[in-house]
């Protein structure tokens, strides 16, 4: 087992109980938003922080001077300070699998090397040799070099992989499409349900198609099954057209020419027929859900050039200096993390919404789902002990302004508070107008107006004044006081995209830190994966059908008179 500290339990410290008392005396007084930014006219200058091209405002979250004092001093008790520490230095803070958490290592820029030894191996040489690797195949596709079995240059991806393989991939290539530069598209294939793979692979040219599998384990059920049937179907097109005769020859030329794959687990890689020159590896101290920063980038790289991959390992690396150089009272990413733990904690609430007002971004929230949920879903603390407070929220979103005409009401009318994060940018890479209007502007004041509604409402005279009849006014009053974050960002490119994952993968260390527990584990997912290869043969074997609950044997009964 790792030599990791035991959890100091947040809740008995003083600076808890402080806060406690702070918030029973806040809601006796009456938090008021709209008197708090009357009454101090420097609240949006000491709640702002300029971070590179990215503006946090934080004067519209549920606190005051003391809040944030408070929740420092907590964030002290729990040494998060020198667990953040611990954490880049890749100590084994992953207690569970007696790893260390070293994601942060994946952005260290060359001149690093030497700086960290993980088990005896430098993370950060070990890092710039495969990354030099990649960006050397990756030229060679993209320039037309590395070519498909019948000599064609490649214009497609197939990127196979879940979880943590697939969701960063896919949010980070749906987010920087404007910058595709090498004519090379990518689809995704991640659920096992044969009608994704069905869909990706319609009309696509195996001639002209790589394949990348990216698993960490490689032996993830959903990759390995698609993965086999993706070669199944590219050595079987290829046949058809002619492109190869169907001997193992030249299907193993075929599998050398269009498929790569992505693992730690290079040996499995190798079994599935892959030449160990086209595996790109990462370590065990990189997290699934921390690494698409790590070769599991792959068709990133491919697609956007090793350039701009740089440049998105730049930015988080920007923001993982930032976040462990600046003092917690200034620190915006530590703030928010311990924002969500006021919130969660103190509050009560049970979800966070990311808004994200750019449509590149729409698989953000997605991807924090992942994120956060996997990491901070727990119920035990690191050292095996049960937690003392409620933990991980549940993360949630959609593109504004979709969200607006969908569940904003619940946002702004319901009777849960949920404190959300509105992520927007100045410039677009798509100018457009309407009758002179610029509807990027239009789009921004829908941002704008979102976070405003929701800190300050509109009272029932307000309503009034308006003429509204005296039996409609309850309905159209906002209450006001409903914490948001405004992230307002320059423009979405490669760097600040990189920024804005590593503020998130920093805040889900806070709050898991300040609960006690171990961020980088994911026992909760086994279960369910044991069952299925238990429960998967009961719908042909009887014996197999006996040994289920009751309930499962109703609806394999209905599958069974139903199947076709
Ligand atoms: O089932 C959960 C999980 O283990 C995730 O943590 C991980 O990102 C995903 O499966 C995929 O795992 P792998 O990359 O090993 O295929």
């Amino acid at each position: 087992m790792s030599c990791v500290p035991a959890p100091i339990d947040a809740t008995q410290t003083p600076a808890w109980a402080a806060l406690k008392n702070h918030y029973d005396a806040l809601q006796k007084e009456g938090i008021s938003l709209k008197s708090w930014f009357a009454s101090d006219s420097a609240r949006v200058e000491k709640l702002t922080f300029d971070v590179n091209d990215l503006r946090f405002d934080l004067s519209k979250n549920l606190v005051t001077d003391e809040t944030v004092q408070l929740l420092c001093d907590l964030a002290r008790a729990v040494n998060l300070e020198e667990r953040r520490d611990q954490m880049y230095a890749g100590v084994h803070i992953n207690t569970t699998e007696d790893r260390a958490v070293l994601h942060t290592a994946l952005r260290r820029p060359a001149e690093e090397a030497g700086t960290i030894m993980v088990d005896g191996q430098d993370a950060v040489a070990d890092v710039r040799h495969e990354l030099d690797r990649m960006y050397a195949f990756a030229e060679r596709v993209r320039s037309g070099e590395w070519k498909g079995v019948t000599g064609k240059r490649i214009e497609h991806l197939v990127s196979i992989g879940i979880g943590g393989s697939d969701l960063g991939p896919v949010m980070v290539y749906e987010a920087l499409k404007p910058f595709a530069d090498a004519g090379i598209d990518c689809r995704y294939i991640s659920n096992i349900d044969p009608n994704d793979m069905a869909e990706k692979v319609k009309g696509l040219d195996p001639e002209t198609t790589l394949v990348i599998i990216v698993s960490k384990t490689f032996t993830t059920l959903e990759t390995l099954t698609n993965a086999r049937e993706v070669k199944a179907w590219m050595l079987e097109h290829l046949k058809e057209q002619g492109a190869i005769d169907g001997s193992d020859a030249q299907n193993a030329e075929a599998i050398a020419k269009h498929f790569v794959a992505v693992s730690t687990a290079l040996d499995l890689v190798a079994d599935f027929g892959i030449d160990p020159e086209n595996a790109f590896g990462f370590w065990s101290w990189v997290g699934g859900r921390y690494s698409v920063d790590s070769a599991v980038g792959l068709s990133l790289i491919i697609v956007y050039g090793p350039e701009r991959f740089e440049e998105f390992l730049a930015g988080f690396h920007a923001i993982d200096e930032y976040f462990q150089n600046t003092p917690l009272e200034q620190n915006a990413v530590a703030l928010m993390g311990m924002l969500n733990v006021w919130y969660r904690n103190f509050f009560g609430v049970s979800s966070h919404a990311v808004l994200p007002y750019n449509q590149y971004l729409h698989r953000f929230p997605a991807y924090l789902q992942q994120l956060t949920m996997e990491s901070n879903g727990k119920q035990v603390r690191w050292d095996g002990t049960p937690v003392t407070c409620d933990t991980g929220e549940i993360f949630w979103g959609e593109p504004g302004t979709n969200g607006q005409h969908a569940f904003y009401q619940l946002i702004h009318q319901g009777t849960a508070m949920i404190p959300a994060d509105f992520i927007a940018f100045v410039n677009t890479e798509n100018p457009a107008t309407d009758g002179g209007q610029d509807v990027h502007e239009l789009f921004l004041g829908n941002f704008l107006a979102q976070t405003k509604a929701l800190a300050f409402g509109k009272t029932a005279d307000e309503v009034r004044a308006e003429g509204t009849p005296e039996e409609i006014v309850p309905a159209r009053v906002f209450t006001g006081n409903r914490p948001t974050t405004s992230i307002f960002g320059d423009r979405l490119t490669a760097f600040s995209l990189g920024e804005l994952i590593a503020v998130y993968e920093h805040i889900t260390f806070v709050e898991g830190t300040v609960w006690g527990i171990d961020s980088y584990d994911q026992w909760g997912v086994e279960l369910g994966k044991q069952l299925a290869k238990q429960i998967t043969p009961a719908f042909h074997d009887d014996a197999a059908l006996e040994a289920q609950d009751a309930s499962t044997q109703s609806l394999i009964e209905f599958y069974r008179a139903h199947r076709k």
